[in-house]
């Protein structure tokens, strides 16, 4: 069986999908997060190592801590969106791959310099931060990821373990009024590709 996205589906995905700044009230759920969650953990990373962290910020006080560490043109949209989940990385995400990596039992064992632990873990992280948006899209949800934070201040006021960096906060919700910015453009295939 030869499966091919049909063209609706990539539109969903892809083209016609846009990055929303501005929401209606509607509710995201849990249950909503959770399919969501259960389809992109299917999508692959270095050795199934897996270190992206959700924190879904829920409460109005967890929410209004969240804004005071975005950046000036993140608050207005962070403090109105029905859902805003905070994406970061494990640092130790090493201590679950002798269940993810279990054909490996050494694997844990791989990574004895944190700094390298944490490169390999951001990395990884961030290739799931993708899946995460492009699995809040398949939900038929709009995603507004942004980057745009006092890094520091947010992994001290929701990770105060130290083993955790944020790597993305991402709104989620139906798109609002006037939700978009102008679609720039995109790189086309010829000066991204070169073949050797
Ligand atoms: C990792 C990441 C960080 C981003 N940070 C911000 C941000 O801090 N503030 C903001 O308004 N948009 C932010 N964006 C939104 C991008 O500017 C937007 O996704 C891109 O321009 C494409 O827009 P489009 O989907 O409407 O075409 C971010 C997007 C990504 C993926």
């Amino acid at each position: 069986m030869s499966l091919v996205l049909d063209k609706e589906a990539q539109d969903l995905l892809f083209r016609e999908a846009r990055t929303a700044n501005s929401f209606t009230s509607e509710p995201v759920t849990d249950e909503q997060v959770q399919a969501i969650y259960d389809l992109v953990k299917y999508a692959p990373t270095a050795l199934n190592s897996q270190p992206l962290r959700i924190v879904l910020v829920r409460t109005p006080e967890a929410r209004q801590r969240l804004v005071d560490t975005m950046g000036d043109g993140n608050k207005a949209k962070t403090l109105a969106a029905p859902l805003v989940a905070i994406l970061a990385a494990d640092h130790d995400f090493h201590d679950e791959l002798p269940k993810t990596f279990p054909h490996a039992p050494g694997a844990r064992d791989w990574f004895p310099e944190e700094a390298a632990r944490i490169q390999t873990g951001r990395f990884n992280a961030a290739l799931q931060v993708g899946y995460f948006i492009l699995g809040v899209r398949a939900a038929g949800l709009a995603a507004g990821p942004m980057a745009g934070f006092d890094a520091e201040r947010l992994n001290k006021e929701f990770f105060g373990d130290g083993r955790h960096s944020v790597l993305a906060v991402v709104n989620i919700g139906r798109p609002g009024e006037n939700a978009w910015f102008n679609r720039n453009p995109r790189l086309e295939y010829a000066e991204v590709v070169t073949t050797v």
